[in-house]
């Protein structure tokens, strides 16, 4: 891969360990993944946030790079934590300092605390800029509905992206690799967010790392598109889908036809039986401000039953946007959180042990990552289960 005179000087360990460790990262990745040269990035998203799911071996990287002055050289925002400060008195006082730790840590490197695995929301990224995000849900959203251009990044390779400021260029940063490479024809209209969600998921296995066309979807929404494309990412290495007018086709592609049967048989493997829930869980990925105002009309004037948890995960950014919204969804009894979400923080030892949700990518994590039991429904139904 070739390098500038500056990249090959941090190569060399002239600007100190901690770029040093980065440009390894990055020339490792490139040279795997046959990149000829590194190019600029408008921003970093990190991930690898939480203390649940990085452990003590990241968080005594992070201060090693920080001892030896790592800082970031762009823009760049941070995934969700395992706290909130509504979870704080509730968990134990060894885990809330060990992720106040991390976060002080990616405030000295200069990151930004936002947070939220939607950061797009607040910060969305020029049009066919190049970006070094992590969080799949983040790439797909940025790749497809906003024309950015990343690659889906592991948290170490977004976090060395940042500090260098730069991306090997390969994957989705060259235009020949983001065309479609299979065309999916769906027979069938989804009815609302979760069946977009299913629908993703099914064309993530069968896409796998290839690039899906879906033919046939009738005026999605941004957010419906949003839990697509987060199921996409979590059943197949996807990093982006495209949609819409078929005559943007050149190429002939192979053709997979989905129909209502395969989107039933992706609910009842990822919802298999009804039970009563602990906990209804919204937000994954992070409400939008339309999903927040949706939410809050559902529930104004009612009263969330005793038995049962009701979160709601929101950006700091969109908590604050939609004020109003907010105040209705927290008087009806609900907790509105920032920071964290259901998959990244230790449900378990809040004693939560069933959990409805609408988002068919938490439905995938939620039993391997919180030994949790998984009940799929729309916020509509969400909404009459917690409050009729
Ligand atoms: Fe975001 Fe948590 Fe879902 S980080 S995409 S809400 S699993």
């Amino acid at each position: 891969m070739y390098l500038t005179r500056e990249e090959e000087r941090i190569l060399d360990g002239e600007y100190g360990w901690a770029c040093q460790v980065c440009m390894r990262i990055l020339v490792k990745l490139g040279e795997l993944y046959g990149a000829t040269r590194l190019i600029p990035i408008s921003s970093a998203h990190i991930s690898g946030i939480s203390y649940k799911t990085i452990g003590d071996a990241a968080v005594n990287f992070l201060n090693a790079i920080i001892e030896k002055g790592a800082k970031t050289r762009v823009f760049s925002t941070l995934n969700p934590s395992s706290i909130d400060p509504c979870l704080v008195d509730r968990l134990s006082k060894g885990l809330v300092e060990k992720q106040r730790e991390i976060l002080k840590l990616y405030e000295m490197m200069g990151a930004k605390l936002s947070l939220s695995c939607t950061p797009y929301y607040e910060y969305a990224p020029p049009k066919n800029s190049n970006l070094a995000w992590a969080e799949s849900s983040a790439v797909v959203y940025a790749n497809s509905i906003l024309g950015a251009w990343t690659n889906r990044e592991g948290a170490p390779s977004a976090l060395a992206s940042a500090i260098i400021g730069k991306t090997p260029n390969y994957g989705v940063h060259q235009s020949e690799n983001r065309k479609p490479s299979i065309l999916i024809d769906v027979q069938f209209q989804p009815k609302d967010e979760v069946e977009y969600g299913a629908l993703g998921y099914y064309v993530g296995r069968i896409a796998e790392d290839k690039i899906p066309f879906l033919r046939g979807l009738k005026n999605p929404s941004l957010d419906e598109l949003k839990q697509l494309g987060a199921a996409l990412a979590s059943s197949g290495m996807v990093s982006m889908f495209h949609y819409g007018k078929e005559q943007r086709l050149t190429d002939k592609l192979e053709v997979v036809t989905v129909e209502g049967e395969e989107i039933k048989a992706v609910m009842d493997e990822l919802s298999p039986s009804k039970f009563t829930p602990d906990m209804i869980f919204i937000g994954c990925p992070h409400c939008s401000l339309k999903e927040i105002e949706m939410l809050a009309n559902l529930v104004q004037g009612k009263k969330l039953k005793d038995n049962i948890e009701f979160w709601v995960c929101v950006s700091r950014y969109v908590k604050n946007k939609g004020e109003k919204f907010i105040e209705i969804i927290k008087d009806s009894g609900a907790k509105v959180l920032t920071d964290t979400c259901a998959v990244v923080t230790w449900t378990d030892k809040l004693g939560i042990k069933k959990i409805m949700t609408n988002s068919v990518k938490a439905a995938h994590y939620l039993p391997t990552m919180n030994k949790a039991e998984v009940i799929l429904a729309s916020m509509r139904e969400c909404v009459k289960i917690a409050y009729e």
